[in-house]
């Protein structure tokens, strides 16, 4: 299966998925990084294991939509079949994400539906919640919102900063996505319902 990563960052989850696809049982291969910022560190990490690169500077269109055809244009040139939202900061809007309904994912730092948007750690400390975590979803038109296919959780700790909390969250995020998108990509983890139904016998 042919992914196709979006990123704006550090890419560490792009980082994680790269990795995963080094072994050749991994059900997908990442064939092309984009990015919509020149600068990004995930363009880097992608270019040192020859994986295709682009960069799409929204800033030169004045139509959402229009950046988004070129973003679409340029995944199907690649031959993308599942697209990966990894730390990707622009809100798609329904057109785009209808077109790639339930073969894109997200990964979002929080237990989902608890603490969409930003600042997750900032907000689960706050709240004093015991446990907290990150979610893998199909991606719909409203923010950080569709069928779940993975979460992982971690404890909340006494002392905790938002960066401890952070770091530990990063660090269950990494083991999350690889084995999200491989549920994906075998088939496995289906949406039924607005529900994903994860195959019996999957890990
Ligand atoms: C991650 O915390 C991810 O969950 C969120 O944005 C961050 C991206 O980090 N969507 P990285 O670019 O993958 O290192």
């Amino acid at each position: 299966t042919k992914v196709g990563v979006l990123i704006s960052g550090r890419g560490s989850n792009l980082q994680a998925l790269l990795d995963a696809a080094q072994d050749p049982d991994f059900p997908a291969e990442v064939v092309l990084v984009l990015s919509n910022k020149a600068g990004a560190q995930g363009l880097e990490r992608a270019r040192k294991v020859d994986v295709p690169t682009g960069f799409i500077d929204h800033t030169l269109y004045e139509d959402r939509e229009d950046f988004e055809k070129d973003l679409d244009a340029k995944l199907r040139e690649a031959g993308v079949q599942i697209v990966c939202l990894a730390g990707f900061m622009r809100i798609l809007t329904p057109w785009f994400v209808e077109k790639w309904r339930d073969r894109m994912l997200n990964i979002h730092p929080s237990l989902l539906p608890a603490f969409k948007g930003v600042h997750t750690h900032e907000r689960a400390l706050e709240q004093g919640v015991r446990v907290h975590g990150c979610t893998v979803h199909f991606v719909r038109a409203e923010m950080d919102d569709g069928p779940i296919i993975g979460q992982a959780v971690v404890p909340v700790l006494a002392g905790d900063t938002p960066e401890a909390l952070s770091a530990r969250v990063l660090e269950a995020e990494h083991k999350l996505y690889p084995a999200c998108l491989k549920l994906v990509a075998d088939g496995k983890a289906r949406v039924s319902a607005e529900a994903v139904r994860i195959a019996e016998g999957s890990e």
